[in-house]
């Protein structure tokens, strides 16, 4: 047996060594070099939690590059925590217009206005801390640790289940595949830099390890890679059946006064797109609306050709009426006249912005 001469010595050489997993040297090592600069990122050293926060909002269910000109915005408007804690919500609804998924906007409000007023402005440093904000759920709330606060937190998003499964073919079915993937990341996880690890993972999924024709030659994990050994990378993960969206159809009126003004109401406060503005519309079913359901008498004219919108959960036909009104009427109740020029200050989502672009359309 060697002898060791000397107590320093003897320490250190029967102290573990530190594992460092070869697939997560390998990872970091590729995140540093092609990791993607995005503008929310710090790629050596910690982001500034409200950033990270706010851009992990938005990126829930939402793409990077649709979520940049945002980010962007409410920057501009709102730089720090406590200054969006003291914005309106209809300027707020109205900057998330486009979006989509509007609960994420009012929660954001509410996690800003709990964090200015209960923690003095001050974001949680732990998951667990985190997870108790509104909005912030477990894939948020262990990407903001670790993110920003260097947390040895375990993420997995789509990107990332995609990446484990393949890595160590796994072929249980999400989402109960989820305790497996866990378990792998908790072997790879690295205690000094596991927001980077996470941020590597996600720009692996995103642009090498992608859904259908992933580039195994540039892969720094491929070596690894179980599902690749197999030949069949795609294959992972295995997804249950997807359920098939309800087909709807609904008829929405829009309307131009003398004064180049549109009738526009805010939906309710609970359910798809609450709160937001519309123009009037009947409600969605299997069959199509009738003219009769209008605000008010008017020739209306149906137009051919309606908007397609997909939601979650709905596919969505709407059918369009418009009509011109050769004077001005007071509005029916609950309803309000906004000029067609500045309906950017109001929260108009997506599929209300195409029906009323279309509706224009016609009217001009
Ligand atoms: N998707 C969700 N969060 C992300 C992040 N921090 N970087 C890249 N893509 C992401």
């Amino acid at each position: 047996m060697a002898s060791c001469t000397g107590l320093a010595i003897t320490g250190e050489m029967t102290a573990k060594p530190p594992s460092v997993d070869l697939r997560t040297a390998a990872l970091l090592a590729w995140y540093d070099r092609a990791g993607r600069d995005l503008p929310w990122r710090v790629k050596s050293g910690r982001a500034e939690p409200y950033r990270v926060w706010l851009s992990e909002i938005m990126l829930q269910q939402t793409g990077v590059e649709a979520v940049k000109p945002y980010f962007a915005k409410f920057l501009a408007l709102w730089p720090d925590v406590r200054a969006l804690a003291a914005a309106e919500d209809h300027a707020v609804m109205t900057a998330w217009a486009g979006l989509g998924y509007y609960a994420r906007a009012r929660n954001l409000l509410a996690c800003a206005r709990a964090v200015a007023d209960d923690l003095d402005g001050r974001f949680p440093e732990t998951e667990a801390g985190l997870r108790a904000l509104p909005g912030i759920g477990a894939y948020t709330a262990a990407a903001i640790a670790a993110i920003a606060f260097g947390e040895r937190a375990i993420v997995i998003d789509g990107n990332i289940e995609r990446v484990v499964t393949r890595l160590s073919a796994i072929d249980t079915p999400l989402p109960k595949a989820k305790a497996e993937i866990h378990a792998v990341l908790d072997g790879m996880v690295p205690a000094d830099r596991p927001g980077d690890f996470a941020q590597g993972l996600m720009d692996l999924g995103a642009t090498i390890c992608t859904p259908r024709s992933p580039s195994c030659l540039l892969c720094p994990l491929s070596e690894a890679c179980l599902a690749r050994a197999r030949g069949q990378p795609t294959a992972f993960p295995v997804k249950p059946a997807k359920k098939r969206r309800k087909q709807l159809q609904g008829l929405a009126f829009v309307v131009l006064d003398a004064q180049a003004r549109i009738l526009l109401r805010t939906r309710a406060g609970k359910g798809l797109l609450a709160g937001m503005a519309e123009v009037p519309n009947v409600d969605w079913s299997a069959g199509a609306g009738s003219l009769g359901a209008a605000p008010f008498q008017a020739e209306w004219r149906r137009l051919n050709q309606p908007v397609v919108h997909v939601f979650t959960h709905i596919d969505l036909r709407m059918e369009i009426a418009v009509a011109r009104l050769p004077a001005t009427a007071p509005a029916p109740e609950g309803m309000r006249w906004v000029a067609a020029t500045t309906l950017d200050a109001e929260p108009v989502p997506t599929l209300f912005r195409k029906v009323i672009e279309a509706g224009l359309r016609a009217l001009r």
